[in-house]
Order: C-alpha cells, then sequence, then structure tokens
C-alpha cells in the first residue's frame, strides 16, 4: 500500500466531492479530505486507507485556496449543519449548481443542450431558516448541551447562536437551558434509551413572527412544565408550546403524539399572498425567502391558465396545491402524514380555496388505485418528494395518466436525475431544469424541472 493509517502527506486539492469534501491526489492515489477545497495546498493525515481511494483529516492549510473565506459561525468546522461555510457563497452557488449539471449528466444522461438555467441565490446567506431541532443532553460535567450534531455523529456541539437560525433562537435557547439546569430536568441518554428531555424543536413564521416551541420527550410529562412555559410566554411572538412524546428507541426526531401546553397547536405564515398554518409535525420547508422564488418556478413552469387539473403528489401542508389553486380549475393533494393533510384543508379554507382537496396515504397507493377505480385525468402533474425520490410504481401512473407537464420539484438531485430519466424513457422531454439554493452553507440543494409529454 502506498500510504498507511496515520501518514501524513502535503496534497493539493484540486476537485470537490458532492458531499463538499476536498479531493486531492498523492502520486495518483486519490485522498477525500473534509473541510478542504480545491485550490488548497494541504497537510493531511491519512484516516483510511482503501485500495484506490482514501479518506484523510485535514490538519493545516498550508496556501488557502483564493475561495476560501472565514466562516463567520467559530464552530462551523465541527458541527455537521454547515460543512461549506469556509467556501465563498458565490463558489458554494457554482458548486450547487456543478453538482445538479454532473447528476444530470452522469446518472440521466442528458447530455447536450442541458437546459439547466443559472442557481438562484440567497443576498443574504444567513439567518434564513424557520425551523430548529436541537439535540439536548448532559456533558461529563453534568452540565447541559445543546445545539448541533458534530458532522456524522451524534456528538452535540454545544452552541448559543447559529448563523442560520433565525435570531430568535438565542433567547429561546437561553430560557430552554436555564429551565432544565435550574429543575435539573433529566435529560435523555440515547445509548441508555433512557432519561426524559430528547430535543427542542422550534419554529418561526418569517413573515408572522409568531413562534413555536417543542420539547420532544420520552416520557408523559415534564415536571415544572408551568414554570417553563410562564418563561416562554414572555418572548415577543410566542404562539405555541408543546410536548411532543418519543418513546421510540430510534434517532427519528418526533414522535406521532403532541400535547399542547399553552397557546395555539400551530403557528402561522404566508408565502407570497397565501396564509398558512403549520403543526410541530407537519413539513414546511425550512427556507421562506427562497421557498417563495421556488413556488414562483414551479408556478411558471405548470403554466397554467384557469382551466387545468393539477395533481400536486407529496403535498406536505398544500403548499404548493394552495399556491397553485389561483391559476387552475382543479387541484388534488397527496401526504403521507395525516396531520398536515387537516393542516392543508384548514389552510384551503382559511384562504376561501374551494377547489383544492387532500387526501391522506402514499402517494404510489393514491394514485395508482384512483387511476383504477375513477380513471383520474390530470393536465399537470406536480412531485415534491423526500431524497429517496419517486417509487417506480408512481412513475409508471403518472406515464399512464399522461399529464401534459410534469413538474418535479427535488432535494435530491441524484434521485431526480434517475426519475426523469425514468419519464424520459416513457414519453417524456426535459424542458427546463433550475436549481435554487434553499440550503446556503449546506451541501444541499433544491431543483426543478419542467417535463412535457411528447405524445
Ligand atoms: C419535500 S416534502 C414536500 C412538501 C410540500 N410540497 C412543500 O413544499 O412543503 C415531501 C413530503 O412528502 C411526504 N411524503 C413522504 N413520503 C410520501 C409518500 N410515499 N407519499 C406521499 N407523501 C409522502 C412527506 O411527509 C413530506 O410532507
Amino acid at each position: 500500500m502506498l500510504i498507511n493509517k496515520n501518514d501524513e502527506l502535503i496534497i493539493e486539492i484540486d476537485d470537490i466531492g458532492s458531499e463538499g469534501e476536498g479531493i486531492g491526489k498523492y502520486q495518483g492515489y486519490t485522498l477525500f479530505v473534509k473541510n478542504a477545497l480545491p485550490g488548497d495546498k494541504v497537510r493531511v493525515k491519512a484516516m483510511k486507507c482503501k485500495k484506490n481511494y482514501g479518506y484523510a483529516r485535514l490538519m493545516e492549510v498550508i496556501e488557502a485556496s483564493p475561495y476560501r473565506t472565514t466562516p463567520q459561525c467559530g464552530i462551523a468546522d465541527k458541527c455537521g449543519g454547515c460543512s461549506l461555510m469556509h467556501l465563498s457563497y458565490e463558489r458554494q452557488l457554482l458548486f450547487k449548481q456543478n453538482k445538479v449539471r454532473n447528476c444530470l449528466e452522469r446518472i440521466g444522461g442528458f447530455k447536450e443542450e442541458l437546459p439547466l438555467g443559472p442557481i438562484i441565490g440567497m443576498e443574504e446567506p444567513y439567518y434564513y431558516r424557520n425551523k430548529a431541532q436541537f439535540p439536548v443532553s448532559r456533558n461529563k460535567e453534568g452540565k447541559v448541551v445543546m445545539g448541533f450534531y458534530a458532522g456524522g455523529t451524534h456528538s452535540i456541539i454545544d452552541t448559543d447562536h447559529c448563523f442560520i437560525q433565525a435570531k430568535e433562537n438565542d433567547k429561546l435557547i437561553q430560557i430552554i437551558r436555564s429551565f432544565l439546569e435550574n429543575y435539573n430536568i433529566s435529560i435523555y441518554e440515547e445509548e441508555k434509551h433512557n432519561g426524559l428531555v430528547r430535543h427542542i424543536l422550534t419554529r418561526i413564521g418569517y413573515v408572522t413572527g409568531e413562534i413555536m416551541v417543542c420539547i420532544v420527550i420520552n416520557g408523559n410529562e415534564l415536571p415544572h412544565q408551568d414554570k417553563l412555559v410562564q418563561n416562554l410566554r414572555e418572548i415577543p411572538g410566542m404562539t405555541s408550546i408543546s410536548l411532543n412524546i418519543n418513546k421510540a428507541n430510534t434517532n427519528v426526531i418526533l414522535g406521532d403524539k403532541v400535547i399542547n401546553l399553552w397557546g395555539k397547536s400551530y403557528i402561522t405564515d404566508y408565502i407570497g399572498d397565501i396564509k398558512y398554518q403549520i403543526s410541530p409535525l407537519s413539513f414546511y420547508q425550512v427556507n421562506p425567502q427562497q421557498t417563495k422564488r421556488l413556488y414562483e418556478i414551479a408556478l411558471k413552469f405548470a403554466d397554467l391558465h384557469g382551466d387545468e387539473t393539477v395533481w400536486d403528489l407529496y403535498c406536505g401542508i398544500g403548499t404548493i396545491s394552495l399556491f397553485l389553486a389561483g391559476k387552475a380549475k382543479q387541484v388534488y393533494g397527496v401526504e403521507i402524514i395525516p396531520q398536515a393533510i387537516e393542516d392543508a384543508k384548514r389552510n384551503a379554507e382559511i384562504n376561501q380555496i374551494i377547489n383544492a382537496e387532500f387526501f391522506v396515504g402514499a402517494a404510489e397507493d393514491i394514485l395508482p388505485e384512483k387511476y383504477k377505480e375513477n380513471n383520474i385525468y390530470a393536465d399537470v402533474i406536480v412531485v415534491d418528494p423526500p431524497r429517496k425520490g419517486c417509487e417506480e410504481s408512481l412513475l409508471d401512473t403518472i406515464i399512464l395518466m399522461a399529464p401534459k407537464k410534469i413538474v418535479y420539484v427535488s432535494c435530491d438531485p441524484a434521485t431526480l436525475a434517475r426519475d426523469l430519466r425514468y419519464l424520459c424513457d416513457r414519453g417524456y422531454e426535459l424542458i427546463k431544469v433550475q436549481a435554487v439554493d434553499q440550503f446556503a452553507h449546506s451541501v444541499h440543494v433544491e431543483t426543478v424541472a419542467l417535463l412535457n409529454c411528447k405524445r
């Protein structure tokens, strides 16, 4: 073996991987180095050496890449959240644009004249997130630790201030931390699956300023909860305080049951003119400014004139459905989480939208069932699946239904490329692709694609 574990080497980084890791070569042997950037000359320590490639730890930046910046956040290199904060924002956007392009070319096989528009970035890529999930633990000294997981681990980096979260979180963390310390509240221990407080979920309405706090516990009640409620209520904008019961031995953050402690069971926010009620368990896009842009692109791609039937699959709380309803004859939404569908129905009601109907269930079950039983029809189908993309059985039904347009909203360009290829091999043509930066400083990217039916 050319390189052995713990060898220290000096290499130049000349590429960046899909997870933002620097890629360099030592005498032809490829090394992946977290936190290193193309253009860096670095000293690294080999950690894991396979036959053709290995992983190394960054020990020293000897010559810095022109694209390297000092992260605003002092813990960015440890925290798993912002793995690109050391890269200039301009270059982060280029990285994401190339990531989408590479997936479409390599996985999707779309080569010639890829219809990919320039990525839409943020003007001010800080303090943009409306949702935080802080894991809680105690350190060896018994002090409460709250923050984010270190990259690829479950060890928590203690945090008082996060540069991508809404600033209101600082005060929330401070109050909850003091409460847990002062009342010596039991904290969950993942390895032993005992203890009480697991996570703190917060949500903040970007337009309304309404605040939600949900304490995730491995139990049925939180001792002295009235004291916590009393302190949290003092924060301007506080709207909803609840407990989420999660007794499962799993790393899934939320359980199914929510107990309201104070205020409403939801917060309200707007995207464009549409008002949305959001419950603790519902999916809601985390970057409200960019979400508006994302939905406007979806709307533009759908090109509705008022007489169309639209199916919005994986509709969450009906955000895209209701955004499109004003321009369509009828919209149908499908979503697997029952509470999200309750929100979607209520959201239609509070916006006086009467041409939207919602169904609970897996899209890959509901759509084929409805197509078989009722021969349902669509002019436009919108899909916005989780990272794993769409099931083939769903894509097959979409192909049978043959909508004129498919608008595919995706948070994973690799599964997007796979699914677009599947559709394009079966009667569809890729017309446009647009990436939007919903997740500044992370490696994630959101993409919208438009497909037209060739039949
Ligand atoms: C990326 S989110 C999109 C939600 C919504 N379109 C939005 O923009 O807020 C994906 C949604 O799909 C839901 N989901 C996951 N698997 C599903 C399935 N098999 N069928 C239907 N919905 C599913 C999730 O609960 C989540 O609400």
